[in-house]
């Protein structure tokens, strides 16, 4: 909060105290003049007021209230939060440290983590026979807190990282045939990634299908993990500029006579041959660095299989027209800091298990 939200809070939640125990101080100690009757002499409509103690079990909650007041403002950072952080403290990364809300919240967090770790290791890496994962997941908290501290991202740091990620590839691999781990990946899959690949993972336009064996970065267990961990994001450069728009058009027409399907509307003997032709001889001078010679794809760049018939934008040619044009950037987001090394194993092993065991 801002200085000046937290001294008008301040001040106006002390105000407020002075003033109640003020009002309540004076009416106790001022006796009004009593008439002989014992009233005060005032009286509304024919009713009169005599001036009777107030009870006792109401003075007692208004001082009792009053109490808890000057008790919050103790404990709590109450007082301009820079000038008194209150006497209450939460456990952060096992040290005591003053309550905020963001300290609890990171408090609270924590300890469920630890609570899901204990479970994951004693519930699910054992019975799966993978303990041996323990050390490796222990050294790479270790590599990544390391990197947290790190104002600027160390490439040697990330490569060490990447490095420990994919040491945890064996045990990924036995978690996927164990079906209480894929429970728990289940679950997590429909509450992490469902909204973009769908709740049973068969993806939408622009969002890869994880069921199929067609992988952009790889449908390996350590090159899931790290697609997971690290995040991914589609390079596909936009070419109208370079190639004009007759280019683009070959360029599309070229790639739409290798696919074994494509959309609606295009069917092999309707190609421009011509097209085709001056397409090929585009695709092998621009292409082939990351789509390969042969078209089939390179997971280095996360470049898709152009001779299948599986689309990631979509297979008409107005849609390969755009796409080659106006290139494309899917973005997978990392999940790390999010989830956590653990429940990213849990989530991998049931993506690998997706494209094993297809689901219809
Ligand atoms: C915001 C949308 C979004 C969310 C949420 C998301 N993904 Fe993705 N994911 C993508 C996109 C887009 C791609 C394709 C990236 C590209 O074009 O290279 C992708 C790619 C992938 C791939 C690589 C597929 C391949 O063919 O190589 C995997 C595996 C994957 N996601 C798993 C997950 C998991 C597991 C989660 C949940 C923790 C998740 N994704 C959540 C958008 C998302
Ligand atoms: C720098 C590497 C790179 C080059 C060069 C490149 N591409 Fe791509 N291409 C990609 C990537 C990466 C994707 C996936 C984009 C994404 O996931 O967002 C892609 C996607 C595509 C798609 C979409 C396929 C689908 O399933 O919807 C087509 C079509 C395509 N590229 C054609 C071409 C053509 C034609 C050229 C040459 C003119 C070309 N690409 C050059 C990397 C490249």
């Amino acid at each position: 909060m801002s200085f000046f939200w937290s001294s008008w809070i301040t001040i106006f939640s002390l105000a407020c105290w002075v003033f109640i125990f003020g009002v309540l101080v004076w009416t106790l100690k001022t006796k009004p003049v009593l008439e002989e009757d014992e009233t005060t002499g005032h009286s509304y409509d024919g009713i009169r007021e005599y001036d009777k103690p107030l009870p006792k079990w109401w003075l007692a909650v208004f001082f009792g209230t009053l109490a808890w007041g000057l008790g919050y403002f103790v404990l709590y950072p109450s007082i301009q939060p820079n000038s008194w952080k209150g006497i209450t403290t939460v456990e952060v990364d096992g040290q005591q440290v003053p309550w905020t809300s963001k300290n609890e919240l990171n408090s609270q967090l924590q300890a469920n983590n630890k609570v899901f770790t204990e479970n994951f290791e004693q519930n699910i890496l054992a019975v799966a026979g993978a303990t041996d994962a323990v050390p490796v997941l222990a050294k790479l908290s270790e590599l990544q807190a390391e990197q947290r501290k790190n104002a600027e991202p160390d490439s040697d740091l990330q490569a060490k990282i990447d490095e420990q990620v994919k040491l945890l590839a064996p045990y990924v691999d036995k978690l996927a045939g164990d079906p209480e781990a894929q429970k728990v990946g289940n679950r997590l899959f429909l509450q992490n990634c469902a909204l973009c690949h769908g709740s049973n993972a068969k993806g939408a336009t622009g969002y890869p299908d994880l069921t199929d064996n067609d992988w952009l970065h790889g449908g390996n267990a350590d090159e899931i993990l790290l697609t997971i961990h690290n995040g991914r994001v589609g390079a596909m450069a936009a070419w109208q500029k370079q190639l004009g728009e007759s280019g683009v058009r070959a360029a599309a027409e070229y790639v739409l006579s290798i696919s074994s399907g494509h959309g609606a509307g295009v069917d092999n003997g309707e190609l421009n041959q011509s097209l085709v032709a001056q397409g090929k001889a585009i695709f092998e001078a621009n292409c082939v660095l990351c789509h390969g010679a042969d078209a089939k794809g390179l997971t280095a760049f996360g470049a898709p299989n152009l001779t299948d018939d599986i689309w990631l934008f979509g297979g008409d040619r107005e849609t390969v027209q755009t796409t080659i044009r106006h290139g494309r950037a899917g973005v997978m987001p990392e999940w790390q800091t999010k989830l956590g090394n653990e429940r990213i194993m849990l989530l991998a092993a049931y993506v690998r298990s997706l494209s094993q065991n297809p689901v219809e």
